[in-house]
């Protein structure tokens, strides 16, 4: 099965950094096809952490390592990871960069800034670093691309062009600072010999490794929930983490893509704005919450905490085409005497369903129906197969694939790269 896609199946963080980088272990090619800087994996290898934004989780492992054009690209951040690699003895010439990968431009991350605080109390919760702006840039088509720096002078007209008018908006709307036309086209000339040696044509790349016969995995950043067109609109990411995300963002068809891995918590979190039916009240948020260590990785924001949402799941089943699950953290529901389970919603006619509401008012009334399924004491450190988990343990993760009709292939629990049960 050449072709993989292993996307977030609920609201991000559900450990894909860990699965993707023990499958990189058998993989040629690892690719990120959407997102930006505001992804964040830690994952934990050799006895280091990695705590990556911008970099697919490939780098670790020295594989080929691709940044597609449906990515945007903060040359800063990048630049930091490519020190990291040196740093830690790995040859950053396994990056290949899309030169149709939009880049992020410091008037991004302060219209980001400024539009949530004029936005108040209907904030999206955004990580700030000027995603949600750079990606409707490309669609304004006024964006700068990664291969825009190569030419300094259409660089140039490019900022000048883009400047006429953030200048305006961040002037005269949100009332605060603009930007200087020579002094952001310097910084930026200035990332051009660094950024070129980079730059490929990953379409082709990925093309031509599939042609091969050789192993590719296409990295999602963020996940289902928070994908543009199919997640929780409007508190939702700028691009498209969903699994055929991965065709168009890098460049290939979707016919090629062989099979899907949804990565799920054996609960839920959501960081930022917008409904969570499955989300705690209690002090068992807070046990979650601090077992879990449930604290995003770029902001720092302590993640909300939820049991799992099978209706949430089965929507990402659909949308993705999941074609198998890994279920992540299951250690972190160690000595909880009973785990509830959302199995549906119930709406605001008092009718239940098994499906994700396709309307935004019913989504936002549904109300969690439990089915609480007995908990286990014993910590998951021993277990070295599935067939060694607690009984309840076990049990929790066959009612999982019986409601989702997906095998869980894949089962977590711990932090470290061989704590993950096949
Ligand atoms: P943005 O991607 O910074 O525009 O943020 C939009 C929404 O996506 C916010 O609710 C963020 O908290 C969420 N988000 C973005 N990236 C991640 C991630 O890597 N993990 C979890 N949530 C994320």
């Amino acid at each position: 099965m050449p072709a993989t896609v292993v996307v977030g199946a609920q609201w991000g963080d559900e450990g894909k950094g860990k699965i993707v980088d023990l499958l990189a272990q058998r993989s040629d090619v690892v690719c990120r096809y959407q997102g930006g800087p505001n992804a964040g994996h830690t994952i934990v290898a050799g006895g280091a952490t990695w705590k990556l934004r911008q970099m697919p989780t490939g780098v670790i492992s020295g594989k080929t390592s691709v940044i597609g054009a449906g990515c945007v690209v903060d040359p800063h951040v990048f630049l930091d990871e490519v020190d990291l690699l040196v740093e830690r003895g790995i040859d950053p010439a396994i990056v290949v960069l899309s030169g149709n990968a939009h880049l992020i431009m410091p008037w991004h991350p302060a219209i980001d800034q400024a539009s949530e605080r004029r936005l108040g109390k209907l904030q999206i919760g955004t990580t700030r670093r000027g995603i949600g702006p750079a990606y409707a840039d490309k669609a304004l088509r006024i964006g700068i691309r990664v291969q825009d720096v190569l030419d300094a002078k259409i660089l140039r007209q490019k900022i000048e062009v883009a400047l006429a008018e953030k200048n305006l908006w961040l002037e005269r709307i949100y009332e605060t600072d603009g930007f200087d036309l020579e002094e952001v086209w310097a910084e930026y000339a200035g990332y051009a010999e660094r950024l070129a040696p980079f730059v490929g044509d990953a379409s082709l790349l990925v093309d031509q490794a599939l042609r091969d016969g050789k192993e590719v995995l296409f990295e999602g950043a963020q996940a289902t929930m928070l994908d543009l067109d199919h997640g929780t609109y409007p508190f939702v990411t700028s691009s498209n983490p969903v699994a055929s995300g991965a065709a168009t963002g890098i460049g290939i068809g979707p016919t090629r893509i062989d099979r899907v891995l949804g990565v799920a918590k054996a609960y839920a979190t959501r960081v930022g704005e917008g409904p969570f039916p499955s989300e705690i009240e209690g002090p068992d948020r807070e046990r979650l919450q601090e077992r879990g260590g449930e604290l995003g990785t770029v902001t720092g924001r302590v993640r909300r905490c939820g049991w799992l949402d099978l209706v949430a799941l089965r929507y990402a089943v659909r949308v993705n085409g999941i074609t198998s699950l890994a279920l992540t953290k299951l250690d972190v529901l160690s000595g909880f005497p009973e785990v509830p389970v959302c199995v549906a919603y119930e709406l605001r006619d008092g009718t239940r369903t098994p499906h994700f509401p396709a309307h935004q008012s019913d989504f936002h009334h549904a109300r969690a129906v439990w089915e609480r399924l007995p908990g286990w004491d014993e910590p998951l450190d021993d277990a070295s197969s599935r067939d060694e988990l607690p009984d309840a343990a076990r049990r929790y993760v066959e009612f999982v694939e019986r409601a989702l009709e997906v095998p869980v292939e894949l089962v977590g629990v711990g932090a470290a790269r061989e704590r993950v049960l096949a």
